[in-house]
């Protein structure tokens, strides 16, 4: 299988340290006792997502450094840093607007969105009067944690409920897609090419039940993308992309969006050397794992997404393709080396702060861990001349 490596590159958890949610796990019994094995994408949606007990549902930190995982802007604030030059690009593209709005998906406890709105306050003080940021989180209660962070580090008056209404900005997510739910399905030489692999209940404990595919849209989505599995072989599909991208772009009447994710274009996705039992992994207090029965509701649950497919969710929604590419050279472009040097200029610079910083970013950008992550680049309505500094290397 293949576990992302670097920031969430971990040993074998102890798997039996951490219980599942009992009562979780006794609603999706019930589930299946009602209606039948269930396909992994509604067992995924119910671990992570069900109201006060799914994994994001939960109140503890998640992801960060108490959390089970550490993403990019939890690492450290210079991939935040980085991000305001993009955003400012953004801004430019959309004709420096007086008012722009970053709207953030899974915006967490606030770490991104402090460190964009730090950057612009210091490198482009227009754009920050400009700025209101709106952050859209499935866990409201994480809303609270981020007002009062960005309060803290004195943003308060650019943060704006996402009340829906039509925006002229920059939409952003980053580690969100890898968490929608996905279908699980393996190669098979029957009619359709395709079982999918469901989760029963037996002896006590969930398993994997191989049957007929829920839903035709499964062998589609690989016909579409000219993917065939070979028999046996193992991966995901998540159909969820579709109506999140056409979430992420509803109300956007003018401007960016930019998601940032581990994933690859289908045909590498669905490479049967590289990756024979798909890339479906669990996260457990910082160490990564196959089990997606064990600590239900108490471990994280994701899958590398199709880049090919979030590409063409984003034609299908009227969304122009800006460019693909990859983390690393994203942060080359927006100039992080030189973000670096500075942070060991200011007036508050440590030789600690300095190396800690350099460790974060030195893994944001190797090729082995963060730095093969995709970055998708995606607008409406914007000058077709405009420059992205991010997205002006190849991929590397
Ligand atoms: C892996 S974390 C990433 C958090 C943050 N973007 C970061 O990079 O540190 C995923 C976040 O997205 C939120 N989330 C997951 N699915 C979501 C959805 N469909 N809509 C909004 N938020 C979602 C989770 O609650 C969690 O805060």
């Amino acid at each position: 299988m293949d576990i992302p490596t670097g920031i969430r590159r971990v040993p074998p958890p102890d798997l039996d340290s951490v219980a599942s949610d009992p009562v979780l796990v006794e609603r999706i019994r019930t589930e299946i006792e009602r209606e039948g094995p269930l396909t992994f994408a509604r067992f995924m949606e119910l671990a992570l997502y069900e109201p006060d007990h799914g994994y994001y549902r939960s109140p503890d930190a998640r992801p960060g450094r108490g959390g089970d995982f550490l993403t990019a802007p939890e690492a450290h604030p210079i991939f935040g840093r980085a991000l305001a030059r993009h955003v400012a690009d953004a801004w430019r593209a959309c004709g420096g607007p007086p008012a722009f709005v970053i709207r953030e998906h899974g915006a967490g406890s606030g770490a991104l969105a402090v460190a964009i709105l730090d950057g612009l306050a210091v490198e482009e003080p227009e754009l920050y009067r400009a700025v209101r940021y709106r952050a859209v989180e499935v866990e409201s209660s994480r809303l609270i944690e981020l007002g009062e962070r960005l309060a803290a580090a004195g943003h308060a008056n650019r943060l704006e409920p996402d009340d829906g209404r039509p925006i002229v900005g920059l939409v952003i997510a980053n580690e969100v897609l890898d968490a929608l739910p996905t279908h699980r399905v393996e190669g098979d030489d029957g009619d359709v090419g395709l079982r999918e692999v469901f989760v029963d209940w037996k002896d006590g404990a969930f398993v994997d039940a191989p049957g007929a595919t829920s839903t035709a849209a499964l062998a589609q989505r690989l016909t579409d993308e000219g993917v065939t599995l070979r028999p046996d072989q193992r991966a995901e599909i998540c159909l969820a992309v579709d109506a999140w991208m056409a979430e992420a772009a509803a109300g956007l009447e003018h401007g960016v969006i930019t998601l940032i994710d581990y994933g690859y274009p289908a045909a590498e996705l669905y490479d049967a050397v590289r990756r024979p039992r798909g890339t479906l992994a669990a996260y457990l207090g910082h160490r990564a794992h196959e089990d997606p029965y064990r600590a239900v509701g108490r471990q994280d649950l994701t899958a590398h997404v199709d880049t090919t497919a979030v590409e063409r969710a984003a034609a299908a929604v009227g969304l122009g393709h800006v460019a693909s590419t990859t983390q690393s050279a994203f942060l080359a472009g927006l100039g992080v080396g030189e973000l670096l040097v500075e942070l060991q200029s200011g007036a508050e610079a440590t030789l600690q702060r300095y190396l800690e910083a350099r460790a974060a970013l030195v893994r944001m950008i190797d090729p082995a861990a963060m730095g093969r992550f995709r970055v998708l680049a995606f607008a409406r309505a914007v000058d077709p001349a405009a420059t992205f500094r991010g997205l002006s290397r190849a991929p590397d």
